[in-house]
């Protein structure tokens, strides 16, 4: 474990306070409901309160921060759906320290074809204030079509949905196969924080076999709860357009594959990852792996087309990241740190393999650019 400073810790023994409340009055929590807890409890979860988490300094570096190719790429493919279709807005979720929107929104505004809004839907208040300080350095023009709310929209809208890096950062629930049946993590507290199992109550239960998994006996894993729900809320009032969702994950041969067998949760502390998810809680990062069939599911539970799945490197090198390095061929500096940048983002054992892209679209016919190299439904 990396070296945690009195403040830091100070900060988890009180957020580990408010868990052990919670339990008390409950007597266990599910592990869903422990990590809304570690991550979002305002004021205190990872999430919610002032720690570093993003970059170098933080805990992880995600697409939007190596650099400016990551938007600049996903911009060109907005720019496909955004000409095409009436008063389009951009709706990002999660929208972290700001930097994507920063970044793409310059690069829609070179490419002339700003969307009426953007709008920013983040649940951590901590991160809307950074998200506003970040996009204070844009243009007037560009800071004047930032918009953030507090609940997906109910009005009506055309336009692109965007996520990178949310749906890991979901809740999940964790179930184990015991004797041919589902048993559901429960947290309890016994002088530290404890897991305990139960009998998987029928609503989870359900939604769990009907993934069809045939599983092991003992297998543990884990899933995102009510899924469909979720998404529903966020692309109800999508009357025509593209939901494009960008996370680490698997399509779900791979991801219950039998050697996953203790599931993909993990956390996240100064860049090393670890299994301790009921210590340091608070200050660092928990996730889980995204199960991209059954963000499938749901989206045809919502009444959304599937209209593309790839690999990072694929979808940016469909939306031609090469040819943004050509651009800095003549300034050496930017050459270079284009290309370390281009190679953190495509290459096979960094993230190029390991992230994947999934487009949902209601009302849009056209073939998606980012998907013009490969497209591999077939896997979901
Ligand atoms: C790993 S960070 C990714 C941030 C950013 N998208 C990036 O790529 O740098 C996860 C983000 O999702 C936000 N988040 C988590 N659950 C959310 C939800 N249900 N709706 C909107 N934002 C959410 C978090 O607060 C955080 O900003």
């Amino acid at each position: 474990m990396p070296q945690i400073d009195l403040s830091l810790k100070q900060h988890s023994l009180a957020l580990e306070e408010k868990i052990r409340e919670k339990i008390a009055e409950e007597s266990s929590i599910s592990f869903s409901w422990f990590m809304q807890m570690a991550l979002y409890q305002p004021g205190l979860g990872y999430y919610s309160s002032g720690t570093h988490k993003f970059g170098e300094q933080g805990d992880f570096v995600t697409s939007p921060e190596l650099g400016g190719l990551f938007a600049k790429c996903m911009a060109k493919q907005f720019q496909q759906v955004l000409d095409q279709i009436e008063t389009p807005i951009v709706l990002e979720l999660g929208a972290g320290t700001g930097q994507f929107c920063f970044d793409c929104l310059l690069e829609l505004d070179r490419l002339n074809c700003l969307p009426e809004k953007y709008c920013i839907l983040e649940v951590s208040a901590d991160l809307q204030q950074r998200q506003q300080d970040k996009i204070q350095g844009l243009p007037k023009h560009l800071q004047n079509i930032v918009t953030w709310i507090q609940q997906p929209s109910t009005e009506k809208f055309n336009g692109i949905i965007f996520a990178n890096e949310v749906l890991d950062a979901l809740p999940v629930e964790v179930f184990k196969l015991e004797d041919e049946q589902y048993q559901q993590m429960m947290v309890v507290w016994d002088d530290g924080f404890k897991q305990s199992w139960r009998s998987m109550p029928e609503p989870l239960k359900e939604q769990i076999q009907a993934k069809e998994l045939g599983l092991a006996d003992g297998y543990v894993s884990e899933f995102v709860p009510n899924l469909s729900a979720w998404l529903k809320t966020i692309t109800e009032s999508l009357q025509q357009g593209v939901v494009l969702f960008v996370d680490y994950g698997y399509e779900r041969n791979a991801y219950y594959h039998p050697q996953r067998n203790q599931g993909t949760l993990v956390c996240f502390m100064q860049h090393q990852a670890n299994f301790d998810y009921f210590e340091n809680v608070g200050i660092q990062d928990m996730t889980a792996f995204v199960d991209f069939t059954a963000v499938a599911e749901a989206g045809d539970e919502c009444g959304l087309d599937i209209d593309g799945y790839t690999t990072q490197a694929h979808f940016l090198m469909s939306m031609g990241i090469e040819q943004l390095l050509g651009d800095s061929e003549n300034n050496y500096t930017e050459y270079y740190r284009n290309t370390t940048e281009m190679k953190k983002l495509v290459m096979p054992n960094e993230m190029g393999e390991k992230f994947k892209v999934i487009a949902l679209s209601k009302n849009f016919d056209d073939e998606l650019l980012g998907f013009s190299f490969s497209n591999q439904l077939h896997l979901l």
